[in-house]
């Protein structure tokens, strides 16, 4: 399963108990699609010089068509070092989530095609949770910006961490901005919920 949700909050690790320590970690949504491209270097080796330089291409020229397309929160692509399926052409490229075949010879030309649509063997299901967490977070992004700028409407300079405190500052006290203020509670609200939801479809 390709998914961060276990990070949640308090997690022990290396014999050491992180929540008596209170150290948190923050929960992302999934991207949609996450590339590993591999760009391993290997000079004067009997398997070859590994896909360096053509792996260098094709992340490059896959960044740069997440960038056209505007889907760095859907589409990761990260460099990596030896997949082992060491091509004469090209580079190799392994495929999350799911258990997509790892596609090697990869070339330049083709970083587009490997964009469009989630791998074959992708968790329909999972995709879908993913999509709506994304979208919800994209959507809670513009309210936070929208509170924000009303609140430094009302007083110039406040923080994201002096909004979330309105009570200290008497300016804050408008109608408009505890509208906006109370929408943007809502859409957390709803953002908790649909992670409650997907958590007990995991478990049933
Ligand atoms: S060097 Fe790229 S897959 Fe082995």
């Amino acid at each position: 399963m390709y998914s961060f949700e276990g990070l949640g909050t308090h997690v022990r690790t290396c014999g050491t108990d992180l929540r008596a320590k209170k150290i948190q970690m923050r929960a992302a949504p999934s991207p949609r699609l996450h590339l590993f491209v591999c760009a391993n270097r290997r000079e004067g080796s009997p398997l070859g010089p590994g896909c360096g330089e053509r792996g260098d291409a094709l992340y490059d020229a896959l960044k740069a068509e997440v960038a056209a397309r505007r889907q760095h929160a859907e589409v990761w692509v990260t460099k990596t070092q030896c997949l082992g399926i060491c091509p004469k052409r090209g580079a190799t490229v392994a495929r999350y989530p799911g258990d997509a075949p790892i596609l090697s010879d990869v070339e330049v030309t083709g970083a587009s095609a490997l964009l469009d649509g989630p791998p074959a063997s992708a968790s329909t299901t999972e995709t879908i949770w993913d999509a709506i967490e994304r979208e919800l977070s994209a959507i809670e992004e513009l309210q936070t910006s929208k509170v924000l700028e009303l609140a430094r409407r009302l007083k110039p300079g406040l923080t994201m961490e002096d909004v979330q405190n309105p009570h200290d500052f008497p300016e804050l006290d408008d109608p408009d901005w505890h509208y906006a203020d109370g929408i943007l509670t809502g859409m957390k609200s709803v953002t908790t919920a649909m992670r409650a939801l997907r958590r007990r479809a995991r478990k049933d």
